[in-house]
């Protein structure tokens, strides 16, 4: 499997984003801001000429230093074609690291399921594989991001942004991911993968009949299709695809990791693991490194 290692330019440029660790210019051993009982024992051993105001300032360093240790939260988008594996691989990563899943396709298809009008419309541009206007999925998926969990979890972006617009709407709020999935399969698989598709309406499981098919009868029989998975739709999505990826791959070349999505789900998963688990470790790697030097300065 070739799996781009063009993904580490991204961890570089995830440094970048990093909080610097802030520039403490007194005099103070800087060990005692860091926490309470060294703060107490910079108090007693180190501080005896201070005066008792000298507190408040370190305070506010230590905080200033926690924050630039505290650990942001994981961001992954994932990108492909129609029925390259973007929702099976999400299931599998949000299981693994407990990151938010947040997909353009699902949010459309639960507003459709209200019968409002911005569902009806998006309806409309779904069935002819079209992108849905910006301004009805833009907000939705902004929404969506500001949200707690996603702050507190960290995001994993499951089709969006999916054209240049919706990707500089996302640079506009800066927000960025720390990699960018991108799946390539081969078109006859496509197309295979989506008339083949079944969706379970109960526990929102996705299935296969050839690659995946249901447990038991039980499931069978309760499964679904979605409206859109048609041979004649998919060809349809498929040529929007193309029109688009291009234009948002651009944007995303520094942190891009390109991964083949024409084997089976685990040996797929098994290279993304890889992927993301780099960018944790080397996260992990700054952390330690920020903060060894908040400490030594
Ligand atoms: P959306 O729902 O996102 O559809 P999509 O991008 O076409 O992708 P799919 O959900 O069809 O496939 P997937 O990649 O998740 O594959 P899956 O894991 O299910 O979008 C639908 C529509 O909404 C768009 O056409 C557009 O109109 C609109 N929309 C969405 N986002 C938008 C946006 N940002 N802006 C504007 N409009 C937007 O797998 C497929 C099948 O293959 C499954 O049966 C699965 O079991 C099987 N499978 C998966 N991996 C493997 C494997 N490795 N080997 C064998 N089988 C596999």
């Amino acid at each position: 499997m070739a799996a781009s290692l063009s993904y580490f330019s991204g961890v570089s440029l995830s440094a970048t984003e990093k909080p610097s660790i802030p520039s403490l210019s007194t005099s103070h051993n800087r060990r005692a801001c860091f926490s309470n009982s060294s703060r107490n024992k910079y108090k007693h051993h180190d501080c005896a000429s201070l005066s008792s105001r000298w507190k408040p300032p370190c305070t506010a360093r230590a905080i200033k230093i926690v924050a630039a240790a505290k650990k942001e939260p994981l961001k992954v988008m994932i990108a492909g074609a129609p029925a390259s594996g973007k929702g099976t691989q999400c299931e599998l990563i949000k299981n693994k690291f407990g990151l938010v899943h947040i997909s353009a396709g699902d949010l459309l298809r639960a507003e459709i399921a209200t019968g409002s009008e911005n569902g009806k419309k998006a309806k409309e541009f779904m069935e002819k594989g079209m992108l849905v206007p910006d301004e009805i999925v833009v907000m939705m998926v902004k929404d969506r991001l500001m949200k707690p969990d996603v702050e507190q979890n960290g995001w994993l972006l499951d089709g969006y942004p999916r054209s240049l617009s919706q990707a500089m709407a996302l640079e506009n709020l800066g927000i960025r991911p720390d990699i960018f999935i991108l799946l390539e399969v081969s078109d006859e698989l496509l197309v295979e993968r989506v008339v083949g598709r079944r969706l379970d309406p109960v526990t929102g499981k996705i299935y296969h009949l050839k690659y995946s098919p249901p447990e038991n009868e039980e499931i069978a029989s309760r499964l679904t299709q979605r409206f859109d998975d048609t041979e004649e739709k998919v060809k349809l999505r498929l040529k929007t695809h193309y029109q688009n990826v291009e234009s948002v791959i651009a944007i995303y070349e520094s942190v891009m990791f390109k991964v083949n999505g024409d084997v089976s789900k685990e040996e797929v998963f098994a290279e993304i693991d890889k992927g993301i688990s780099s960018i944790l470790e080397n996260n992990r790697t700054l952390d330690s490194a920020s903060m060894a030097a908040g400490v030594a300065q």
